[in-house]
């Protein structure tokens, strides 16, 4: 069983704790921001981080991404988020996901799990093996379940269709969309832009993820070096965070920005270039939350047709948060933050109402 060591230093959060199970190579931290809503949910991260602080401030800032995209796109659901720091050397991946699997059950439902970055359904039937607080678990008949990168690749899908009808003005068949990262999900919107008519020029640093896709119609490879600079109508970058700085939103060429990696824009600054170029910006956690809902349907035992329902609500979403950031001229991705921590104060305030 994990020694359990609660996290001071995280004032915002409900708890912050870190696992250890030093026989099943385990030092995993979970991060719950908030429960108002529900559950903190939100995916297991495995990856080497330089030190144990980076990899807790990852699980707090990824937790807090939680509970705000769970917020925006109505689930039953707060915000949370694990790590597993990866070992260096051999390590017994089937044990270590067992070890973290008791992790998430000693916390008793208040943390449900499922896929991220490092992990995959392999994983998450380990740590099934050890608690029922795990979603991402292979699809049984109609039931919602199975990889949610496909609905996440709908929602943004979706989401560029919105801009280029409601902002551009034009239909999808004649715009360009520059994709960055062919992978799990931006392989799938390129089949579906493609499919759309549209023209995709996509980059992967990965040849065979770009070879996978080059019987496709309309759809060119690009340099990974050259796709954020590229002239294209819309630019989605499905590849990691961090990637608008001040410097790439200088050179860029495109009118919006929709695409499904999280936190894509690395900082205020880069904001503010953004909203002064004119380029929109749609908030990757509205666009990107296909895969979430995709996940709670499973944990709350509903069907495929429940999450088909929910993510074609996403643009009514986005054109939403459009409006009122127009309406009070500020970036789309600072109304989007202020729209979801009012839903999560609101729900904190009503639990707190009820309670006492
Ligand atoms: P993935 O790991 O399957 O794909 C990422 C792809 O990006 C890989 O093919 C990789 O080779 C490529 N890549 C890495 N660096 C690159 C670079 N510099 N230039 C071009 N390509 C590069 O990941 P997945 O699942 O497709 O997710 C993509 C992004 O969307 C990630 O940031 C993820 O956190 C985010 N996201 C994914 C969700 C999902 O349902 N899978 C849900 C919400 C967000």
């Amino acid at each position: 069983m994990p020694v359990a060591k609660e996290l001071s230093g995280f004032s915002d959060f409900e708890r912050v704790t870190r696992f250890d199970d030093a026989e099943a190579q385990l030092c995993a931290i979970i991060a719950i921001h908030s429960t108002a809503l529900g559950p903190a949910a939100g995916g297991c991260r495995f990856t080497r981080y330089p030190g144990f602080d980076e990899a807790a401030a990852d699980a707090a800032a990824l937790a807090h991404g939680m509970s705000r995209k769970n917020a925006m796109a109505d689930l039953p659901l707060g915000g949370g988020k694990s790590v597993i720091r990866m070992p260096d050397g051999e390590f017994d991946r089937d044990r270590l996901m067992r070890a973290f699997g008791e992790a998430v059950d000693s916390l008793g439902g208040a943390y449900i799990t499922a896929e991220d970055v490092g992990t995959g359904v392999a994983d998450m039937q380990q740590i099934a093996r050890a608690t029922r607080f795990v979603a991402g678990l292979p699809k049984v008949g109609d039931h919602a379940g199975g990889d949610p990168s496909p609905w996440t690749g709908l929602g943004v899908f979706l989401s560029i269709r919105h801009v280029a009808g409601a902002e551009l003005q034009r239909p999808l068949g004649e715009l360009t969309v520059a994709v960055q990262g062919a992978g799990s999900v931006g392989a799938n919107l390129c089949r579906r832009l493609s499919e759309a008519g549209a023209t995709v020029l996509v980059a992967d640093t990965n040849a065979e993820k770009l070879a996978a896709l080059a019987d496709l119609a309309g759809v060119e490879a690009v340099a990974p070096d050259k796709v954020l600079g590229i002239e294209a109508d819309i630019l989605a970058p499905c590849a990691m965070g961090g990637v608008l700085t001040p410097a790439v939103v200088d050179g860029l060429q495109v009118r919006a920005i929709a695409g499904a990696a999280n936190n894509q824009i690395a900082g205020p600054e880069a904001g503010a270039a953004l909203q002064r170029r004119g380029i929109l910006y749609c908030p990757d956690f509205i666009i990107n939350a296909g895969g979430i809902i995709s996940v709670s349907a499973e944990y709350l035992g509903e069907d495929e047709d429940a999450v088909s329902r929910r993510v074609a609500r996403i643009p009514e979403r986005l054109a939403e948060v459009i409006g009122a950031a127009r309406e009070q001229d500020v970036g789309p991705e600072i109304m989007a933050d202020r729209m979801a921590d009012e839903r999560i104060a609101a729900a904190g305030t009503a639990a707190e109402a009820a309670g006492g």
